[in-house]
């Protein structure tokens, strides 16, 4: 099976942990899209939606789906995301469309992640799909000389500023047997934003295709 038609089963799927009257959190790319297709069928059931980026928030609202504000919803009760990789403990690499920060926003405020993927992104070990990180500008060099020392190859998404006014580096070159460990080390470097290990809090279900994996 194709992996787009996987993508598109996975969104159709996720519609089921819809709640009539719920503020869906809603993540970003290909795989996304198809869940937010599948939504706008349902819209009269749902007060809305929070987006994780302004792609998203496009889509959302040419499908007349309200978008809100997560300072004026609170807590959500589910988000549904996309991955770049995911693993058997449904910890994941994310932010291959540069949309990590937002993502892990929305998906720190939400009580259930779904993630919904394609099998091609299944993995044994995090690190093959180089792992995004969002940074302030000033700091690009700065990080990369702390990812060398611990072994990662540092790669600028040159060209790219995500819609928080930040740069990407890619970290090539890391098999990642401890991602909470990475996870957290990584965050108490200055001039990180966000690191798109989604591990500390990983997701709740997993949809491969229409399977719960
Ligand atoms: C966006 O920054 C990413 O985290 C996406 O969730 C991820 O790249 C999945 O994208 P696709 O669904 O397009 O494969």
């Amino acid at each position: 099976m194709s992996n787009a038609n996987e993508k598109r089963l996975a969104g159709e799927a996720a519609i089921r942990y819809v709640e009539d009257g719920a503020i869906v959190g809603v993540g970003t790319g290909s795989t996304v899209a198809y869940f937010i297709d599948a939504l706008a069928d349902l819209k009269d059931r749902i007060q809305g939606a929070v987006s994780s980026s302004e792609q998203s928030t496009a889509q959302l609202k040419r499908l007349g789906i309200p978008v809100l504000d997560l300072n004026a919803t609170g807590p959500l009760t589910l988000y549904v995301d996309g991955a770049d990789e995911c693993d058997s403990h449904k910890r994941l690499i994310k932010g291959g469309g540069a949309a990590l920060t937002r993502e892990k926003i929305v998906a720190e405020a939400s009580e259930k992640f779904v993630c919904i993927i394609d099998s091609s992104k299944q993995v044994n070990l995090l690190g093959k799909f180089p792992l995004p990180i969002e940074v302030i500008p000033m700091a690009r060099s700065l990080i990369g000389r702390e990812i060398v020392k611990r072994g990662g190859n540092p790669v600028w998404r040159d060209g790219v500023v995500t819609d928080n006014g930040n740069w990407i580096i890619d970290v090539h070159g890391w098999q990642i047997a401890d991602p909470v460990g990475l996870e957290n080390d990584l965050n108490q470097i200055p001039g990180i934003v966000t690191v798109g290990l989604f591990a500390r809090r990983p997701a709740d279900v997993v949809l491969v295709g229409d399977k719960v994996m």
